[in-house]
This record gives structure tokens, sequence and C-alpha cells, in this order.
């Protein structure tokens, strides 16, 4: 099975980015935790960060035709960005959506989800173990 692991702005402070919400655990330890999940698992894993919206778009592009499963936490451009959403549905490639923290317990913008919307699933409030509940979905539609 192979997987992209896309992670959108700002994802790369974390441990320094308002540590209360998102954890002291850097953007390090989270490709670590993703690989030595996807490692054990025997998934082909490629784990990508950008601060751009455009090449979030290209990435998706990119998956097209030669990836089984996409997990996205697309942080603020999940509440903005048509453009990742029609990516998402233009690719058509099983995605499941994931948050950190609970977005739906945050601030009102933040109910908004617009990669959501062509997403199977999201997993949002679990912090890195939302990763690992995203990966196991998508494995287990792919061992159908
Ligand atoms: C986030 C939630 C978003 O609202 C926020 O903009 C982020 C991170 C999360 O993982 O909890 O940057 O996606």
């Amino acid at each position: 099975m192979k997987l992209l692991v896309i992670n959108g702005p700002n994802l790369n402070m974390l441990g320094i980015r308002e540590p209360d919400i998102y954890g002291r655990q850097t953007y390090k330890d989270l490709v670590d935790y993703v690989n030595q999940i996807c490692a054990q698992k025997g998934i082909d894993c490629q784990v990508f960060q950008s601060n751009h919206e455009g090449d979030i778009v290209d990435k998706i592009q990119a998956a097209y035709g030669n990836t089984d499963g996409i997990v996205i936490n697309p942080a603020a451009y999940t509440h903005t960005s048509v453009a990742i959403l029609d990516a998402l549905k233009a690719v058509c490639i099983p995605a499941v959506e994931v948050h950190l923290s609970d977005v739906n317990s945050r601030e009102s913008f933040r109910h908004i989800s617009y990669a959501g919307m062509a997403c199977e699933k999201t997993y949002a409030g679990f912090g890195f173990e939302g990763y690992k509940m995203a990966i196991e979905y998508l494995e287990g539609k792919s061992n159908l």
C-alpha cells in the first residue's frame, strides 16, 4: 500500500507553536511517529509538509494514479481552501482528514472544513494518535 501524508502550514512549528494546544512534541517527532507506524505495517509512506497552498495542490495532483490513500492535516487551509478540496475531489484517492486539536471545540471559524468535504473520515482532537487512526482506516480499506 502506498500512502501520502500531507501536513499544512505551521505544522513544521510543532513543539514551538501554542504548546498548550498542540503539545511539546516537534514536527520531527510526528514524522518519526508516522514513519514508524507505516514501517511496522509494511506501508510505503511519504510524509510531506508545506506552508504553501499551491504546493499542497500540486502534491495531491502528483499522487494521481500512484497512491492508495491520503492522510491530510491541511492545518489553517482546512478552513479556507476550496483549491485543496477540489484537488482531493479531482484525484479521487481515498482521503482521511486529521487534526491534532479538537477543532469543533475551538473558535467557530475552525468548525468549517472544506478539505473534509472530500474526506471519508475525520479524526480531530486525538493528537498524534489521530494519524494512526487515519492510517489504520485506510489500511483496512486497502485490505478489502
Ligand atoms: C489544526 C487545526 C487548525 O485549525 C489550525 O489552523 C492548525 C492545526 C490541528 O491539527 O489541530 O494549524 O489543523
